[in-house]
């Protein structure tokens, strides 16, 4: 891992930075665990009236809807993970998604979506498009689409950094040259890689926003989200979060820092396993295709290696046996779970078809790279070796 750009901590390495808040514990806190503060609301003393005075709600400790002191710790080591002078935690990615599409959108232009998108992101901003906040599609992989949806006025792009469940990797580089050039900003969901993988405000990424219940968390125990850039542009993305009220549990905060500590080993672990098991499947006849990045025959292999600072935990392959084979295949798996979800310690396996694309025909779902047989595998921190036998026992 090379060392973060930015941040307090920034000459130290990420492995580091994982274990060691930015707040160190000292004589007046001299715990070494985060102390989870359970309050709802805080005294009003000269201090806090005089933000409050002044209109700087959001640095006052006023009511924990707004604000509070264990949600704050985690903000600050995870803007300092991300490279970020900010971040704004929410009660699930969702909610941290609606804050950011509400937020930082130019008002009066619409959003370019990526195609590629998380089914949730896609369904809330049709939802959106109700109340007058226009979506133009493009896609990640064909950038003139993206320019076309420039040149009809965008003021936000939105995409993720790579693409589910296909694990196509976006050229953040040349969206981002192509947005500035049209003043449009640019906000990427980073879920899939997390700051362990990918910071993509160092590529001139305006916002980054990550359902934190993934690989932040990395448990499967908590709902989270969070929207991390600079501190003036985030003003409204926490306005959005009082508004609307999806903040974060200080309980949840603290299980999110926990998990913060030894991201980047869990990230590790779960990119070697991901390697070994999509070198593995590439290998059986019974696998119609495999598509992981650290696979010199996958489209984007070179622009991975560029981009990437090791290799994505997830791996998409086809069943030579179509979408029959599916539900037979997930139920003889012994390690590996059926279970939706990602970034886990545990390796989970979602069959896109039943599950997150069951809304699109067999041919839409073709259109969008999810041809017949298509399983994703969420690969967790297990041994590699099993996770192998595992998979390759359960293909039948
Ligand atoms: C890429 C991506 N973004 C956002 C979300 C939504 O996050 P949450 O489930 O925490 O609301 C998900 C959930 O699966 C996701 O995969």
């Amino acid at each position: 891992m090379t060392p973060s750009p930015a941040g307090p901590g920034g000459r130290r390495h990420l492995r580091t930075r994982c274990v060691h808040r930015p707040a160190r514990p000292d004589a007046a806190r001299p715990g070494l665990s985060l102390p989870i503060d359970r309050s709802s609301t805080f005294l009003q003393d000269d201090a806090a009236r005089e933000l409050t005075d002044a209109g700087r709600w959001d640095e006052a400790l006023v009511y924990a809807r707004y604000g509070s002191p264990t949600v704050e710790a985690v903000q600050d080591h995870l803007a300092d993970l991300e490279g970020a002078q900010r971040a704004v935690l929410f009660g699930s990615g969702m909610a941290a998604i609606h804050a950011a599409l509400l937020g930082l959108r130019q008002p009066g232009r619409p959003v370019a979506v990526a195609r590629e998108l998380y089914g949730g992101t896609a369904d809330l901003l049709t939802a959106l498009g109700e109340f007058g906040i226009e979506a133009v599609p493009f896609s990640v992989y064909d950038l003139t689409s993206l320019s076309s949806a420039l040149e009809q006025g965008a003021g936000l792009v939105w995409l993720e950094t790579v693409s589910n469940p296909t694990l196509r990797v976006a050229d953040l580089p040349a969206v981002v040259e192509r947005a500035r050039a049209a003043a449009a900003r640019v906000v990427v969901d980073s879920t899939f890689t997390s700051p362990a993988l990918c910071r993509p405000l160092a590529h001139g990424v305006d916002a980054v926003v990550h359902s934190a219940t993934k690989l932040l968390g990395g448990h499967s125990d908590l709902l989270a989200g969070a929207v991390l850039g600079e501190a003036h542009l985030l003003d409204p993305v926490w306005t959005w979060r009082k508004r609307a009220g999806g903040s974060l549990d200080p309980q949840a905060a603290w299980l999110l820092e926990r998990g913060l500590a030894t991201l980047a080993l869990r990230a590790e672990a779960a990119g070697r396993g991901a390697v070994a098991v999509a070198e593995a499947l590439a290998n059986d006849p019974r696998v119609a295709w495999v598509s992981h990045p650290s696979l010199p025959s996958h489209p984007d292999h070179a622009l991975a290696a560029d981009l990437l600072e090791g290799p994505v935990p997830l791996v998409a392959f086809a069943l030579r046996e179509g979408d029959a084979g599916l539900r037979p295949f997930a139920d003889r798996l012994r390690v590996a779970l059926d279970a939706p979800s990602l970034g886990g310690v545990e390796t989970l396996v979602s069959l896109p078809a039943f599950m997150s694309h069951a809304a699109l025909s067999p041919a839409e779902r073709v259109a969008v790279g999810i041809g017949p047989g298509t399983v994703r595998v969420a690969v967790g921190i297990e041994d590699p070796r099993d996770l192998v036998e595992d998979l390759l026992q359960a293909l039948g």
